[in-house]
């Protein structure tokens, strides 16, 4: 299993947003859709050993975690605004402490990145990291960050992780995710 989460600072926390404004109104949703749609979609198929954690850190109640299941998802398709409308109707029902499925695959709690650093060892992909194609030991689970730097209390929680960088220049978040995964699919394969 590998696990992603991205951290979207200004993430809408609640379902009143518009599938025809995720930059905008909802809080650059956008970046977060893409970054699922990258996470899991093959070009035929679903990476089913894939979790997707997206941080929803905007108003009005933050912080809110959703969880994508590569294993069990339905009704994905690759376009923002169907990973929006998932993420839509995951904010529309209520929230506790435990994960709770919306629709098939998807999943959403209350809680942020402190209780995904206490439930799975997780590395940090970051610009400045170690190159991750030298990594002896590959990671499984990584965090991004969007469009924005860690905050200095984010920095502060995964200060114990391990860093890792895909390459020499800044990437959009969802490419930075296809190259982790395209590491683990190189690997596997015995590429390299
Ligand atoms: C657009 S970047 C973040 C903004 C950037 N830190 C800045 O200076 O404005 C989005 C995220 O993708 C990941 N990322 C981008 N380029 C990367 C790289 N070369 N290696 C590892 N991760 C990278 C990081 O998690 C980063 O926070």
């Amino acid at each position: 299993m590998k696990r992603i989460a991205v951290l979207g600072h200004h993430a809408i926390s609640s379902g009143d947003f518009s599938l025809n404004d995720l930059p905008g109104g909802a809080g650059r949703m956008d970046i977060l859709s893409r970054c699922v749609s990258s996470s899991l979609f093959l070009s035929h198929g679903m990476r089913r050993d894939v979790e997707v954690y997206l941080v929803l850190l905007g108003p009005p109640r933050p912080p809110v975690t959703l969880r994508f299941s590569g294993e069990r998802i339905r009704s994905l398709n690759p376009d923002e605004r169907s990973a929006g409308s998932l993420i839509k109707k995951a904010l529309a029902i209520p929230r506790g402490d435990e994960f709770r499925e919306s629709t098939p695959g998807v999943a959403v709690r209350r809680g942020g990145l402190a209780g995904l650093l206490a439930e799975h060892r997780f590395s940090v992909l970051d610009e400045a990291g170690v190159d991750l194609r030298k990594a002896t030991d590959l990671p499984d689970n990584v965090i991004l960050s969007d469009h924005l730097n860690f905050t200095e209390e984010e920095a502060e929680l995964v200060s114990g992780c391990r860093s890792f960088s895909v390459g020499p220049l800044s990437l959009h978040a969802n490419c930075a995710i296809s190259l982790f995964l395209n590491e683990h699919d190189r690997r596997s394969a015995g590429w390299t």
